[in-house]
């Protein structure tokens, strides 16, 4: 077992690229582990519930590389730290005063990230031990398929901000949930439960939360007795049925910039942070 320090010379290279404040606070806002050759990724801002700013973006995106160069890692598990949240969501606080093209910039550049995952040729799996909301349901929609633990909750409550989903929610709720349930989860911010995301299968397998690594872990030990090339090549092809060619992607960039010019988004968020509730006017 191993826990990643700079060892390698990919991550030594990106991290030479990347602002000083997230070289400093990357390795530990996101760690990774590697034991027999699967790596755990954690988020670990467990203080506010794993939520996605720009450092845990920049930690992220450096594991992925490691995940993808590092020849000793065959699979990977994504999960959160602490026993009540896999990740609420991007981080909120990050949203104030974002200029329409700052948002579609943010929205890419997350849509990027989560491209990355889905498009990775070694298994990457989801292990929902919490909150999966917003960026949190997308990343986890990202990964090649979920396990949850019992408490696990899902959803898509952008629109209790004035938002939209930014990081690919409203394409691959739609792909794993279908188009009825995807748009009632969007546009109603209905939180659902595990036994539902189960019943929904926009998880494989729902698991007491003691078990949730164990189980992710055995899942990936018995795929990595399959040729790997044959995974990887699976992976692609299942890819292909969504084709990212479509437009989706792209008009919900564009969608989720156009919220930052509303008076709703303002008010959401501003609500939000101030812990009361929104009063939206349509504009
Ligand atoms: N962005 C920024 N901070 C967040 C966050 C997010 N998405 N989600 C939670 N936090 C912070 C809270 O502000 C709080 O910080 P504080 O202790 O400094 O006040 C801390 O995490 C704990 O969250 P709290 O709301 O107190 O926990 P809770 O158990 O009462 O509620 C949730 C849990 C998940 C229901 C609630 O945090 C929530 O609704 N989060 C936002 C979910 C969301 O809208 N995600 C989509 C964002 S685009």
């Amino acid at each position: 077992m191993y826990i990643t320090g700079g060892a390698s010379t990919a991550r030594n290279c990106l991290k030479n690229l990347l602002p000083f404040h997230a070289k400093n606070n990357m390795s530990q806002v996101v760690t990774l582990e590697v034991n027999n050759g699967i790596a755990t990724i954690t988020i670990n801002r467990p203080d506010k519930l794993n939520a996605l700013n720009k450092d845990v973006f920049a930690a992220l995106n450096l594991h992925l590389n490691e995940v993808a160069n590092n020849a000793a890692i065959k699979s990977a598990i994504i999960t959160g730290a602490g026993p009540k949240a896999f990740v609420a969501g991007a981080d909120i606080s990050e949203f104030h005063e974002l200029s329409i093209d700052a948002a579609k910039a943010l929205a890419k550049a997350g849509q990027d990230t989560f491209f990355t995952i889905e498009n990775s040729s070694k298994p990457i799996i989801a292990a929902v031990n919490g909150f999966a909301l917003g960026g949190g349901c997308e990343l986890a929609m990202a990964c090649h398929f979920r396990i949850a633990s019992t408490n696990a909750k899902f959803g898509q409550p952008e629109v209790n901000l004035g938002l939209i989903p930014g990081y690919g929610g409203t394409q691959r709720l739609t792909q794993l949930i279908g188009k009825g349930r995807a748009i009632e989860l969007l546009i109603s911010a209905a939180v659902i439960d595990a036994a539902t995301a189960l019943q929904y299968g926009l998880v494989n397998y729902v698991v007491p939360q003691e078990e949730l690594l164990a189980k992710a872990t055995a899942l990936l030990t018995q795929i990595g007795t399959k040729a790997p090339l044959a995974v990887g090549a699976c992976i692609a092809a299942a890819n292909q049925a969504f084709a990212p060619e479509n437009k989706g992607y792209t008009a919900e960039v564009d969608a989720f910039g156009a919220c930052f010019a509303t008076e709703d988004m303002e008010e959401g968020t501003t609500a939000f942070l101030e812990k009361r509730a929104a009063n939206f006017q349509g504009k």
